[in-house]
């Protein structure tokens, strides 16, 4: 079967960079046309240079990454340097990367490879701040009949927020791109953090991944050596949630998750709850059903798909 043609929009981030690496591993899976960045983590010149850095260590030099919208549509930027540490990835040796970062926009990129594409053909994939996603929308509605899903990290519903107590910080940082998004009407496949906080990465996993012994490898075990720091503190659990690729690892392999089609709705005038994620999980009203909000994973079965495909980029 030929691989599936995928953008993946992000910000770098070490997750991101994870998510990055399993869709870099599997090009006989994943035809990743290009990779979109977005402010999020961190500003927009740090998460452009991230991704670059993570092509260049997967040796995937080759793949098209563009910078795409520095702020959110209306309101102001938040970052989360107390997580990802100033550089967004820290845990790596930060380096001047060789793949280039492309002229176009990022949001020209989306909507150009859309428009050229055939209907229904390609998947999205949003793991940051959905500002590139909407404004692309918003520029031209069109490319929505090119699109065949979108599987997004974002949101929260028993989980609470983690930048708020009710928002997670991806629909936080752009509440109304969020909205816009999650109400285009093509099929969208959410990883909020109820079913991101079941893969965590705890010491165990983290030597496994970094016993493979490849750069590859060793990168993803140094960020998330770093990365868990905040979580662990946080909410007392050994390690940090793999929030962005459980967007890949679901395009892998969909059985190790569990979704039901329910509404969400984004909270866009409360201050209080702004980027509040309301899912309708139980069907109490009669919204219509536009997302499938994913519940349960199995969490060994995540890391031993993680490991699979890491240990590839040392062959
Ligand atoms: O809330 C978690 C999300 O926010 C992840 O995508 C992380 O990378 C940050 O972007
Ligand atoms: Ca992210």
């Amino acid at each position: 079967m030929a691989p599936r043609p995928i953008i993946i929009d992000c910000d770098p981030g070490q997750d991101d960079a994870v998510a990055l690496f399993l869709a870099m591993s599997s090009p006989d899976e994943l035809d990743i046309l290009g990779i979109t960045t977005v402010a999020g983590n961190v500003p927009l010149a740090l998460t452009q240079r991230n991704a670059r850095m993570m092509c260049d260590i997967a040796g995937r030099t080759a793949i098209p990454v563009f910078a795409g919208c520095e702020r959110p549509i209306v309101r102001e930027a938040i970052t989360a340097e107390y997580i990802h540490g100033n550089t967004g990835i820290d845990g790596v040796d930060v380096f001047e990367p060789e793949t280039p970062l492309q002229e176009k926009h990022a949001v020209e990129f989306i909507v150009e490879t859309l428009l050229t594409a055939d209907e229904h053909s390609v998947t999205l994939v949003p793991t940051g701040p959905l500002s590139n996603i909407a404004t692309a929308i918003e520029k031209e509605p069109a490319i929505l009949q090119h699109v065949r899903e979108i599987v997004v990290m974002g949101g929260a519903m028993r989980e609470g927020g983690n930048r708020s107590p009710s928002a997670e910080f991806n629909v936080l940082a752009d509440p109304q791109a969020a909205d816009i998004v999650f109400s285009c009407g093509r099929p969208i496949t959410v990883m909020g953090l109820d079913v991101t906080h079941q893969v965590l990465s705890t010491r165990e996993r983290v030597a496994r991944i970094r016993a493979l012994g490849n750069a590859v490898a060793e990168a993803t075990a140094g960020m998330l050596s770093f990365f868990h720091r905040y979580d662990t503190g946080k909410y007392g659990s050994e390690g940090a949630p793999l929030h962005d690729p459980c967007t890949i690892a679901w395009l892998l392999d969909p059985g190790l998750f569990q979704t039901r089609a329910c509404n969400l709705s984004v909270e866009t005038e409360s201050e209080l709850t702004m980027g509040h994620t309301a899912v309708d999980f139980w069907h109490v009203t009669d919204r219509p059903r536009n997302v499938h909000w994913t519940y349960a994973v199995d969490a060994n079965g995540f890391y031993e798909l993680l490991n699979d495909r890491l240990a590839r980029f040392g062959r």
